[in-house]
C-alpha cells in the first residue's frame, strides 16, 4: 500500500509525527509532501529534526501569499505529484490551506482521501479554517474523527460512511514525546523560569493579530498579568506588532517560536496559558494547565466543558476576568475526550484493512 501525505504548517508536523511512525510500523509506504506553507527553520525544520519525522520526499516550496495564490500553487504541485506517483490514498490533516489543496487535488483525480481531524466545526465561516475543514470533509472517503462530537457534526451533514472515531493524534504526540521533552529541554533554565511562576501566551489568528486595536488590547492584558508572560511569537504576530508599533510591558518576554519539546515543557510548567491556538488550548488541557482561549468560540468544545479551558472574547477586562476565573476554578479531573493516545495505530490499521479489502475486490 502506498500513502501520499500532504502537510505544510507547524501543527501538521506534530499531528503527523505519530501517524508517520504507525504507518512505518504497519509496513505502509508513505510519500511525504511538504507544501512549504511554513518555511522558517523554527516553524518547520526543527519539528522534523526533533520528532524524527522522515525528511519530506518533496517540498513544493510555495511559501506565503494570498489564500488563493497559495492554495492554487499547492494544488498545481500536488496534482502533478499525484499523476506521477499514483498513491492508493491521500492523507491530509486539520484545516489549513495545505489541507484543502491536498483534498481538492485528490478529489479531482479520484484518489481516495483520508482526513485526519475530521468533523471539527467552529460554525464561524469568517475563519479560513472553517471553509477548509468543511470542504475537506466533503471530499473525503475516510474521516478520522478525534471526538464523538466530531462524528455527530458529520452526521448532521449526512456524512456517515467511512467515519471512524479514533482519538486525537495531538494527544498521541503528547503521550509519545513528553518524557523525552522533559529530559532534553533546557528552556526553563535558559529563560530563568521557575515552574508555575509564569504565564505562557501565544496568538496568531488573523482576527487577533490583524486588527491593531485588538492586538494592542491583547498585549495590554498580558502586561497586566501578575507574573512574567513567556510569549513565543508566530512570525505573523511579530510582523503585526512591528507594523502597529505596539509596545510590550516589561513582564512580557517576547521570544522566537520554540520547538515542540520546549513548548511541551513550557506548557506543562506554566501557571496558566493564554492563547488563540487550536493545538495549544488542547495541549494545555492534556498537561493539566488551566487555559484561557482568546476566541469567540472554539471547535474544541470538550476543553471548555471540562473546565480546563475558558473562552474570552472582548476587551482587556474580559481577558483578565477569564484568567482570574481559571485560577480560582482548577478542575479536579483530567480531560478524557480525546482518545487513549493510540489514534495513530488505529488509523494505520484502518488504512491497511481498507487496502486489503480493495485488493480483494480487484
Ligand atoms: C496557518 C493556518 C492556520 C494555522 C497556522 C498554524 C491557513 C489558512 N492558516 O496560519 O490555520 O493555525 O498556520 O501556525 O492555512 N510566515 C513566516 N514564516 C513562516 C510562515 C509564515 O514569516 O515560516 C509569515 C508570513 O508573513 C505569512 C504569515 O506568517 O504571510 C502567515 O502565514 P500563513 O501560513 O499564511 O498563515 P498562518 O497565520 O501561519
Ligand atoms: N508550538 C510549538 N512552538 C511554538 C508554538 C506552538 O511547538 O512556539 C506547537 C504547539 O505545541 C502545538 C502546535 O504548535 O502543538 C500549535 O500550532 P499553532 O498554534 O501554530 O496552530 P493551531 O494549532 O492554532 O492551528
Amino acid at each position: 500500500m502506498h500513502v501520499m501525505t500532504v502537510i505544510g504548517a507547524r501543527p501538521q508536523f506534530i499531528k503527523a509525527a505519530p501517524v508517520c511512525f504507525a504507518l512505518r510500523d504497519a509496513g505502509i509506504r508513505e510519500t511525504l509532501v511538504h507544501t512549504g506553507q511554513h518555511y522558517d527553520e523554527g516553524m518547520s525544520e526543527i519539528f522534523f529534526r526533533e520528532l524524527g519525522i522522515p525528511t519530506p520526499n518533496v517540498n513544493l516550496g510555495v511559501g506565503s501569499d494570498s489564500h488563493g495564490k497559495q492554495t492554487a500553487a499547492m494544488l498545481e504541485g500536488i496534482d502533478a505529484l499525484l499523476l506521477r506517483e499514483r498513491p492508493d490514498i491521500m492523507v491530509v490533516y486539520g484545516d489549513t490551506n495545505s489541507t484543502l489543496a491536498g483534498a481538492l487535488a485528490a478529489r479531482k483525480l479520484d484518489v481516495p482521501l483520508a482526513h485526519i481531524e475530521a468533523g471539527l466545526r467552529s460554525f464561524n465561516r469568517s475563519m479560513p479554517e472553517e471553509t477548509n475543514r468543511v470542504l475537506t470533509d466533503h471530499c473525503s472517503t475516510l474521516l478520522f474523527c478525534p471526538t464523538e462530537q466530531a462524528v455527530a457534526h458529520l452526521a448532521k451533514e449526512n456524512i456517515t460512511e467511512g467515519v471512524h472515531r479514533v482519538g486525537d493524534t495531538m494527544f498521541d504526540a503528547v503521550r509519545l514525546f513528553t518524557a523525552r521533552a522533559e529530559q532534553q529541554s533546557r528552556v526553563l533554565s535558559d529563560l530563568g523560569l521557575a515552574p508555575k511562576a509564569y504565564y505562557l501566551a501565544t496568538v496568531h489568528r488573523p482576527y487577533t493579530t490583524d486588527d491593531p486595536e485588538r492586538l494592542a488590547a491583547t498585549m495590554e492584558a498580558f502586561g497586566r498579568l501578575d507574573r512574567p508572560v513567556v510569549f513565543p511569537a508566530h512570525p505573523r504576530t511579530l510582523s503585526r506588532l512591528r507594523a502597529g508599533n505596539i509596545s510590550l510591558a516589561a513582564n512580557v518576554k517576547l521570544i522566537d517560536p520554540v520547538g515542540y519539546f520546549d513548548m511541551l515543557v513550557l506548557q506543562k510548567n506554566a501557571w496558566l496559558i493564554v492563547t488563540d491556538s487550536g493545538g495549544v488550548q488542547k495541549e494545555a488541557c492534556f498537561v493539566e494547565t488551566p487555559c484561557v482561549t482568546i476566541r469567540p468560540e472554539t471547535e474544541w468544545t470538550e476543553t471548555v466543558v471540562s473546565g480546563w479551558n475558558r473562552l474570552a472574547w472582548g476587551d482587556v477586562d474580559v481577558i483578565l476576568a477569564a484568567v482570574a476565573h481559571q485560577q480560582r476554578h482548577v478542575p479536579a479531573t483530567r480531560l478524557v475526550a480525546y482518545g487513549d493516545g493510540f489514534a495513530a495505530q488505529k488509523i494505520a490499521g484502518i488504512l491497511r484493512r481498507q487496502a486489503s479489502a480493495r485488493s480483494a475486490v480487484a
